[in-house]
């Protein structure tokens, strides 16, 4: 058993982890789907105008591929401390069983969701609605186009099927460029 702390990133924390860590592999967790419905007031929107980010939705039968980090033991405090700030809008600590997707190894790590009981939750929206408040928001951690753009490159480097992520992708990318969706 390796010592340190897992943890498992879906969103952000997939392309941008900013923390130290000895380990970095494609993982999956099943019984969860991955949304952009929480709402970003402080990092890719404003109060008064959030952006969308994504959380986790409970889905029996389905499997949401990210990224597990092994944070040293000396490390994990100040990366708890950092990103328990970070992911303050919302989100909370859950510990969950990852696997591996190469050797098929299972870990317990720790991930950070938003449910929808807290403020910042925005819910469903078709793909349209959701494409044209992220391609109108930023906030303090830059566009909210960046994240999603970004998100969707980092989930194809490690093969992760994820159609919401793709299809939202394939209309921000439609807009931007100026063509019909
Ligand atoms: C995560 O990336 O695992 C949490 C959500 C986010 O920060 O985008």
């Amino acid at each position: 058993m390796r010592s340190g702390l897992w943890i498992f990133g879906y969103g952000s924390l997939v392309w941008r982890p900013a923390f130290p860590y000895r380990e970095r592999h494609a993982a999956a967790i099943d019984g969860w789907e991955r949304r952009f419905y929480q709402g970003s007031p402080d990092h890719r929107g404003v109060p008064a105008r959030p952006g969308r980010v994504v959380t986790l939705l409970p889905a029996p039968g389905r499997r949401c591929v990210g990224v597990i980090y092994r944070v040293d033991d000396d490390d994990v405090d100040e990366t708890l401390r950092a990103l328990d700030v970070r992911e303050q809008g919302g989100y909370d600590r859950v510990f969950v069983d990852a696997l591996r997707t190469e050797g098929g190894e299972v870990v317990s790590a720790l991930l950070y969701r938003a449910t929808p009981e807290n403020p910042n939750y925005l819910g469903p929206a078709s793909i349209e609605v959701i494409a044209s408040r992220v391609l109108e928001s930023v906030g303090p951690s830059g566009p909210n186009v960046e994240y999603v753009l970004r998100l969707a490159e980092a989930l194809r480097a490690i093969d992760a099927d994820d159609p919401h992520v793709y299809e939202l992708e394939r209309v921000v990318r439609s807009r931007l460029s100026g063509s019909r969706a």
